[in-house]
């Protein structure tokens, strides 16, 4: 049985991209401002990245390209399938992997794993990168390198 937010996200993943792409106060408020937040926080190359609750992989695609090695979870198949199909197009398919994996339980991922964590939940711009600030997600340290 489905999440009402996994449910919801299966839903949307058809029109998520388009929703962004055609707002411009996405395109030209919303994500350059997410990404100014992001950009500081990168590592130098190579690197590991985890994109934690990444839906259709905007910001995995944009990491990928720049040749950050990324690993793309999400609750959602369905943005995940939008997701792969995209990564696929871009040829970007051997710097990304995918996993479904429930944000609340990421006990698959081995520790020490990743040099950055990166989460852009909602469209408040909430961008969370390691460490957590958010205590909902206590396991968050154990998948970064210190
Ligand atoms: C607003 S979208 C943001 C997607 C992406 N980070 C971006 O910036 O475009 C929120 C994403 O969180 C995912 N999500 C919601 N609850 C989740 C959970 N418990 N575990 C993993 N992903 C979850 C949804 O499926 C959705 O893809």
């Amino acid at each position: 049985m489905p999440t009402k937010s996994e449910a919801y996200h299966n839903h949307e993943a058809p029109v998520y991209d388009a929703k962004y792409d055609e707002n411009p106060f996405f395109t030209k408020v919303y994500e350059p401002v997410t990404w100014d937040n992001i950009r500081r926080f990168l590592p130098p190359l190579p690197a590991q990245v985890l994109d934690a609750g990444g839906g259709t992989g905007r910001w995995t695609m944009v990491l990928a390209k720049m040749g950050y090695e990324v690993t793309l979870t999400d609750i959602s198949q369905g943005m995940l399938d939008v997701a792969r199909a995209k990564i696929e197009a871009a040829g970007l398919a051997g710097q990304v992997t995918i996993l479904r994996q429930d944000i609340r339980d990421m006990s698959a991922l081995a520790a020490d794993s990743f040099d950055l964590v990166l989460s852009k939940a909602t469209r408040s711009a909430t961008v969370r990168i390691t460490p957590p600030p958010c205590a909902s997600w206590p396991a968050w340290p154990r998948w970064a390198r210190t």
